[in-house]
């Protein structure tokens, strides 16, 4: 059994209440559900969410340390915590997938949410479709 880690930043444990409007009605719970019913046989969906930058820094070490790819919605750090790109950069150095998700499209709206400080080190981006960007990045990493 293989396991993929789906770490989640700050306000996303208010997922379903939080701005439906830009996040929708769906929450934590429900994307967990979705994850686990289409991840390929043999893959274990490991969904956390934190507030914490501390502890999303710990989960990175632990990525690493056993050997397991990550899918990553680091929410607002994305756009400014250096030490949380620090830690996702440790994630593929070691030659590991990580891949920024997020469900909102960040370039469609505001300002400082157009940088990036986590994208230059993932391997790839899915942002805007909402669980979708879950979806296909599950897809992506558990491909080969
Ligand atoms: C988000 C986008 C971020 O700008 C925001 O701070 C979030 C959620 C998204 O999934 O669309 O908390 O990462």
């Amino acid at each position: 059994m293989s396991t993929v880690l789906v770490l989640n930043g700050p306000n996303l444990g208010r997922l379903g209440s939080r701005e439906p409007d830009v996040y929708g009605s769906a929450n934590l719970e429900d994307l967990r559900e979705l994850l686990v019913a289409s991840a390929r046989d043999g893959v274990s969906i490991d969904l956390r969410q934190t507030d914490d930058e501390a502890e999303l820094i710990h989960w990175l070490y632990e990525a690493v340390d056993e050997r397991t790819p990550v899918i990553l919605n680091p929410a607002a750090f994305t756009h400014y915590s250096y030490a949380l790109r620090d830690a996702a950069a440790l994630v593929t150095k070691a030659g590991l997938q990580l891949i920024e998700v997020h469900l909102s499209n960040p370039h469609a709206r505001e300002t400082f949410r157009h940088t990036s400080v986590v994208s230059a080190i993932a391997t790839g981006v899915i942002a805007g479709l909402g669980f979708d960007s879950y979806r296909l990045a599950l897809d992506f990493v558990t491909a080969s």
